[in-house]
């Protein structure tokens, strides 16, 4: 058992309440505490209930320091080259704002001083054209994430390690036909607080019946 307890909260109020964390203390989890968010996370869903994946809990620091490189190539590609652009571009509801790009930014320099990860691996999975592949663990990956939530564990799904995917496989002994899914990092939240995320309202991306078919909520 472990010593910490889990929060007691509906599910809906986790729902809610549960953004990326990317300030993170490196203050070490607790082994019980992550078996039991692991053992919440393998109850989501599985086509078939195959189950063929598997879950690595990374620790090592030199590991992370490697993975943590390549991440960075990943994260400059897609974001760091257009700081500027981000940092000055409007208010919106969807898209990056300058507050996440912030965030995202202090995770890359910091990632390998996140305590632990979580790196959810798909089995038969290298080189699918499946286009509907993760359906068979992001579901998991989420209850993740609401689980290290309720033990007041901040995390974030994360890919930019993605780029560098035969090399990660290599440097954790992963199988052949195995694809990371994600890399997921978790510690304390050091800063920021669980505000609810914030998305487009509702309405706004629920078509009722058919694409062109819209319902006042009442
Ligand atoms: C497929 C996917 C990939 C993501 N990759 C990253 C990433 O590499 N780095 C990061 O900081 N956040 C990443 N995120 C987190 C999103 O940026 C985040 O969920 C989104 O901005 C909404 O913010 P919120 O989770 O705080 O509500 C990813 C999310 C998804 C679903």
């Amino acid at each position: 058992m472990p010593t910490a307890q889990p929060a007691p909260l509906t599910v809906i109020e986790a729902l809610h309440s549960t953004p990326s964390r990317r300030y993170l203390s490196p203050q070490p989890i607790e082994d019980a505490v992550l078996w039991a968010i692991l053992d919440a996370a393998v109850r989501g869903p599985h086509g078939g209930n195959r189950q063929a994946w598997g879950w690595v809990v990374v620790t090592d620091s030199d590991v992370k320091q490697q993975i943590a490189q390549w991440y960075r190539e990943g994260w400059q590609r897609a974001y760091g080259v257009r700081r500027a652009e981000i940092l000055a571009a409007p208010p919106s509801a969807d898209g990056v704002s300058p507050r996440a790009f912030h965030a995202m930014e202090h995770l890359v320099e910091h990632l390998a001083e996140a305590p632990v990860w979580i790196i959810p691996v798909l089995r038969n999975a290298a080189g699918s054209d499946n286009p509907r592949l993760g359906s068979s663990i992001y579901g998991a990956v989420q209850q993740l994430m609401l689980a290290a939530r309720a033990y007041g564990i901040g995390s974030t799904l994360t890919n930019f390690h993605s780029g560098h995917e035969d090399d990660v496989r290599a440097l954790l002994g992963l199988p052949a036909d195995s694809l990371t899914m994600a890399l997921i990092p978790l510690g304390y939240p050091s800063q920021g607080r669980r505000a609810e995320p914030k998305r487009r309202p509702v309405e706004e991306v629920v078509h009722w019946g058919r694409w062109d078919g819209t319902r006042p909520r009442g």
